[in-house]
């Protein structure tokens, strides 16, 4: 069911650290009565000059909305701020934004449950200035009915990047944690190609084209690892991971050479390797994935 007065949806926001004042500001930007709370009430201030509540109490602050987001360090601070004043959250909606791991959100559902109206947690893909532009990304698990009630009031958070993704609690915390690492991964990639073409004096901004073309290139070609991951069949249509091990073992002997840091080239053949000595050498890249899904030896 979707709320049909959702602009008028009051919410109550607790933690006003950089990502607190930035969801609470979106909210109210977007006209819906925003109550606040922070451990340091200062931070509530400019929220306050633009029409916030600032409670005077945690209690208050989940009593005077249907809908209650939190957003704090990590979960030892929710309970430290929620154990004391569970009650007030029967029949209410939490919304957990606080990072944590897909097990620590299951531990959070269980300990909700009879005591929380409904409860969802939530993973933010954004930083706090990209709260509420078409750039962010924010994710939700948990019931979708509960999900569904509050859609377009948290819509307002990533107007274009709202994710529903099941009932399991744990699936906002590990889609997380599942994009970060490749966020890091790409990020890595471009630093060691920088330090890579730094030792002939190419400047990162004169390299940054061609890094752009590959990573989109790379695009397309994990868009075609997943559908063979997922239909379990990994024919090396492209090029072997045998192909793949020579070229990176070029990559560590040429960082070894320059003098540059040797360590992500290490990781990345040792990998390839692995997957050599498992059978994969022939196969698609994909087949990797086998090593993944392994614990490291
Ligand atoms: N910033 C980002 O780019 C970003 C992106 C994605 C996800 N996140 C997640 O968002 C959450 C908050 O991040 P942030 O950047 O807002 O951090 P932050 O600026 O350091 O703010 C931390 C917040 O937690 C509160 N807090 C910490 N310990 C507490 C305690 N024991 N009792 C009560 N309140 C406590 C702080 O209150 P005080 O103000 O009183 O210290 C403050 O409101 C984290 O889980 C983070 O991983 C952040």
């Amino acid at each position: 069911m979707s709320n049909p007065n959702a602009a008028q949806a009051p919410v109550t926001v607790i933690g006003l650290g950089l990502m607190g004042q930035a969801l609470a500001a979106a909210f109210l930007g977007n006209g819906h009565p925003t109550t606040v709370w922070n451990r340091s009430a200062h931070k509530a201030d400019e929220l306050v000059g633009k029409g916030a509540v600032l409670a005077p109490s945690v209690k208050d602050a989940i009593e005077a909305s249907p809908l209650v987001v939190i957003c704090v360090s990590d979960y030892d601070s929710v309970h430290e701020l929620l154990d004391p004043v569970e009650g007030s959250l029967a029949g209410r909606t939490l919304v957990n934004m606080t990072s944590a791991s897909s097990s620590q959100a299951r531990g959070m559902a269980k300990w909700a449950e009879g005591k929380v109206g409904a409860y969802i947690d939530s993973a933010i893909m954004a930083i706090p200035p990209g709260i509420a532009t078409d750039e962010a990304i924010m994710l939700y698990c948990g019931p979708k009915s509960a999900f569904d009630q509050h859609a377009e009031t948290l819509k307002v958070l990533a107007p274009a990047g709202t994710t529903y993704l099941g009932e399991d609690h744990g699936l906002a915390s590990l889609h997380d944690v599942s994009l970060l690492t490749m966020m890091w991964g790409v990020e890595n990639s471009f630093l060691h190609g920088v330090a890579l073409l730094g030792t002939a004096g190419v400047k990162a901004t004169e390299y940054l084209p061609l890094a752009k073309a590959l990573a989109v290139m790379t695009l397309g070609f994990i868009e075609a690892y997943a559908e063979q991951i997922d239909s379990g069949d990994w024919p090396a249509e492209d090029s072997t991971i045998d192909t793949h091990v020579d070229a990176m073992d070029h990559l560590l002997d040429e960082s070894r050479e320059l003098g540059v840091n040797t360590e992500w080239p290490a990781l990345i053949t040792a990998l390839g390797k692995r997957a050599i000595a498992e059978g994969h050498g022939p196969a698609s890249y994909a087949a990797m994935v086998e090593v993944f899904r392994k614990p490291s030896a």
